[in-house]
Order: structure tokens, then C-alpha cells, then sequence
């Protein structure tokens, strides 16, 4: 009796044998042909398959489904698989009958087993707290218990931004847990965005419609940099009317907010207010040269503004244009000509404002 079960251990070895080594190479003309021919479970959920041997030229009854887990019920040369539960990794199922003329015909069906990211998560490599412009920065992102790793793609995002994909290397078809990295350059531009990370199961037409997406939490960048102009450059001299108000603008951005000191020549009738300095009423003391200093953590930088006041002959421009006029027009005749005209007035530059 024991030498009995030691035959038939031995014989089934012995085929399996066989099996494997025929499904290589064949002659064959018909392989058994598997329906749906690719099968994409989810760990955990139930799969079936139906095989039908040989459809003409079935000769002979030695035909079978091997497989590891599920059940088979046969009708005819047509065997039907099924499992309630697909929690094996790796298993192979192969359909195969014994051809006459070509030997063992066999096919193995295309089965992905399938587990979602459980989670992803991302940070930067080696660093922690804030970061600086124009610096190489790698982020990480850390792909858990995910199968099959080969059909994973990860993409890198800043806001909405793709900055890369990657894949992995690993043929593992067991869950794994992964690590990407990627290298990026830091800007000011991106102080303020978010980074994240997505991995995403792209399992073919056999997968499910909507292929597995799991995101990570968002990374916010914080990118220092020193004051930066925000604006037009001033013009070179800035030419105001005695007793008019004047703003000048010095407004930077930066990260942290910078702070500003004003350089003034005088300090009478000047209230500051951050970036924004003003001169209520303008006189003639007030010209010279104004220096706006503007500081953060990470650098310094000045702008300066030339204030030059002019008096009468303005105030007579906004006002009597027409004589003006022809005073301008003389004073580029002769130069003499305007001094006269200014300290003896026409009768009508006299007329009450
Ligand atoms: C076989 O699988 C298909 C697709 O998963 C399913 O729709 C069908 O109900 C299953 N049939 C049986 C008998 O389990
Ligand atoms: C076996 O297949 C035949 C023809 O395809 C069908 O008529 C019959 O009902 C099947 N039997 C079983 C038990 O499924
Ligand atoms: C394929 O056919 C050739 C010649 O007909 C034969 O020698 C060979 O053994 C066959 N191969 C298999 C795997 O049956
Ligand atoms: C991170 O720092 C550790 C120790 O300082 C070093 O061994 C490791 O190679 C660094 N990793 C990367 C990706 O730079
Ligand atoms: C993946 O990481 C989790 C949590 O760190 C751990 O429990 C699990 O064993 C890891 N899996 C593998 C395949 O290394
Ligand atoms: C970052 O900048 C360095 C040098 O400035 C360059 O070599 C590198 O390719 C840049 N990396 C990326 C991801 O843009
Ligand atoms: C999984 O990835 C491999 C390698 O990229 C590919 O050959 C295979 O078709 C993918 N599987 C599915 C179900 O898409
Ligand atoms: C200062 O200039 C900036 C840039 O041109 C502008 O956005 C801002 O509104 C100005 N501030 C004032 C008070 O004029
Ligand atoms: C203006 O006032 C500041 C302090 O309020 C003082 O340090 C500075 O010397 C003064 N400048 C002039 C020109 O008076």
C-alpha cells in the first residue's frame, strides 16, 4: 500500500515535471485557451476562469487544470476554476492535455494579484525645517505593502505641477514597501507651494476601471530668500513741487517679511510707515537723497531715491500754462533773459490763484 502512494507521489512528480518543462518549447497547434484570457485580482476577492482544452482534434483524455488553491469542475474538455478567496502570491494556473502528434500542449494564464498602496507618505531627505533658494532638495516618497511593485508609478507634484514619474525596478509580486526619490532645485517661486506624491496601479485593461490612486499628505515648502524689488525702478531723480505731499514706494517682498530703515536728509515733516515713506508737505530742505534699507534673515539690500524740489517756476506751469510757456521758450533764447523775466513777473502771473 505504501509503495503504492510512493508510485503515485513519484509518477505525479514526475508529470509535473513534464508539465513544466513541455510548456516551453511545442509544437504545438491549439493551446488550451483561457477565458477572460487575463485575470486582475484584488488580494482578498474571489476570481474564476474558465479553460476549454481543445476546441477540434481532442484526442485522447488526458487533459487537467493544475493549480494551487480554488476548486475545478470539468464539463467536457471545458474546466472551470474558481476561488472564493485569492490570498495566494505568486500562483500560477495552467491549463493542459496531452496532443497525440505535438506531445503536451499547455498555456498559463496571465494572473496579476493586486494590493492598493496601503499608505504613501512624503518628506524631504535629510533635511527638515526651512529651505533656501537655488538648492538641490530630494524628496522621498515612501510607498507601503503595494503589489506588484512593477505595475507602480509614482509621480512627484509641486501644486499641480507633475515634476516626475518613476517606476520601480523590483519584479517582487509579494507586497513591498517602496521608497522614490527625487532631486529638486528650490526657487523663491516656490515658497508657499506644496509638495505630494502620488502612487497609482496602472493594471491594464484587466484591472479595474478605475486604476488604484493613493496620495500623500501635502508638503508645504518654505523657501527663504532676501529682499526682492517688487515694481518698477525709480527713476533716476525724482522732481517734486515745494508744498506737495510725496510717497516714496520701497516695497520688497521676502521670505521672512523684511523690515526697513530709512536714511534721510532731514528728518521734519517725515512719518515712515514700513516700506512707504511720506512727506507731507514738501520744502526745499527736503531735497537730497533718501536710502531705504531692507533686511531679512538672509540678506540686505538698499535702494536709493533723489529728491529734487522745484519751486515757482512749476507751480506756474500748473497755472498759467500759456505764460510759462513763452517764459520757457525765452529762457532757452537766453538765460539772461528768463532771470529778468522771473524777479520782475508779468502783470498776470500777479492774478490770485
Ligand atoms: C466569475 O467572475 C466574474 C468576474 O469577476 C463574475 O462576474 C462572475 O459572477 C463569476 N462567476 C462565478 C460563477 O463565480
Ligand atoms: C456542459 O456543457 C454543455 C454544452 O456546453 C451544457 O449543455 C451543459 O449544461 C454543461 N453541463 C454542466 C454541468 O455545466
Ligand atoms: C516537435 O516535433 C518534432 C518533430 O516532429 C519532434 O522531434 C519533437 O520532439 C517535438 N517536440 C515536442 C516538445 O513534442
Ligand atoms: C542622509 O544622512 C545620512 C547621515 O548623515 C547619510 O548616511 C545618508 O547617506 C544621507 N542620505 C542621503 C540620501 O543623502
Ligand atoms: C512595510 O512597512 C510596515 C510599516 O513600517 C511594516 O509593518 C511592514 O512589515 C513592511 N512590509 C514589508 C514587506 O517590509
Ligand atoms: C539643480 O541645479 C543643479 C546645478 O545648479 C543642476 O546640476 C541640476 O541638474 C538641477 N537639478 C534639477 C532637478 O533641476
Ligand atoms: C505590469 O507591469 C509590467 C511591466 O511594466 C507589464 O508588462 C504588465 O503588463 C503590467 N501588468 C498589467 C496587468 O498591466
Ligand atoms: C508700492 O509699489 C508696489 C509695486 O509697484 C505696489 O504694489 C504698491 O501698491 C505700492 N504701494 C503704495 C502705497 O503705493
Ligand atoms: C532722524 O531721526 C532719527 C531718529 O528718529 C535720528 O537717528 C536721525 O539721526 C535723524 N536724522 C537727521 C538727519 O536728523
Amino acid at each position: 500500500m505504501l509503495s503504492c502512494y510512493l508510485f503515485l507521489i513519484i509518477s505525479l512528480m514526475i508529470s509535473f515535471r513534464d508539465v513544466r518543462v513541455s510548456a516551453s518549447g511545442s509544437n504545438c497547434t491549439e493551446n488550451p485557451v483561457f477565458t477572460p484570457s487575463a485575470l486582475v485580482v484584488k488580494y482578498g476577492d474571489p476570481a474564476n476562469v474558465t479553460c476549454v482544452v481543445c476546441q477540434k482534434d481532442c484526442r485522447g483524455d488526458v487533459f487537467g487544470l493544475e493549480k494551487a488553491v480554488g476548486e475545478v469542475t470539468k464539463n467536457g474538455t471545458t474546466m472551470f476554476w474558481t476561488v472564493d478567496r485569492l490570498t495566494e502570491w505568486g500562483i500560477s494556473v495552467m491549463c493542459y492535455y496531452d496532443h497525440v502528434a505535438s506531445g503536451q500542449c499547455s498555456s498559463t494564464l496571465d494572473l496579476t494579484l493586486y494590493q492598493p498602496p496601503e499608505s504613501v507618505s512624503i518628506s524631504f531627505v535629510n533635511h527638515t525645517g526651512m529651505m533656501f533658494e537655488e538648492q538641490q532638495y530630494t524628496l522621498q516618497c515612501s510607498v507601503q505593502n503595494v503589489a506588484p511593485v512593477q505595475n507602480l508609478t509614482v509621480t512627484f507634484y509641486r501644486g499641480n505641477t507633475a515634476l516626475g514619474h518613476l517606476q520601480s525596478n523590483s519584479e517582487e509580486k509579494k507586497p513591498v514597501n517602496e521608497t522614490f526619490t527625487l532631486n529638486t532645485n528650490s526657487s523663491r517661486e516656490d515658497d508657499g507651494a506644496q509638495y505630494w506624491c502620488e502612487a497609482k496601479l496602472e493594471l491594464g485593461p484587466a484591472g479595474p476601471q478605475r486604476p488604484p490612486v493613493v496620495t500623500s499628505e501635502k508638503l508645504p515648502a518654505i523657501v527663504h530668500y532676501g529682499p526682492e524689488l517688487i515694481g518698477p525702478p525709480n527713476p533716476d531723480v525724482i522732481t517734486v513741487t515745494e508744498g506737495d505731499t510725496l510717497h516714496l514706494n520701497c516695497s520688497f517682498v521676502g521670505n521672512p517679511s523684511p523690515s526697513y530703515t530709512w536714511t534721510v536728509p532731514v528728518n521734519s515733516s517725515l512719518s515712515d510707515n514700513g516700506g512707504i515713506l511720506t512727506i507731507k508737505s514738501i520744502g526745499f530742505e527736503h531735497e537730497g537723497q533718501y536710502i531705504c534699507t531692507v533686511s531679512n534673515t538672509v540678506g540686505t539690500v538698499t535702494k536709493e531715491f533723489n529728491i529734487d524740489v522745484q519751486g515757482e517756476i512749476l507751480v506756474c506751469f500748473s497755472q498759467f500754462q500759456f505764460q510759462c510757456l513763452v517764459i520757457f521758450c525765452l529762457t532757452n533764447l537766453n538765460i539772461l533773459f528768463f532771470y529778468f523775466l522771473y524777479q520782475t513777473p508779468f502783470p498776470t502771473l500777479q492774478l490770485p490763484p
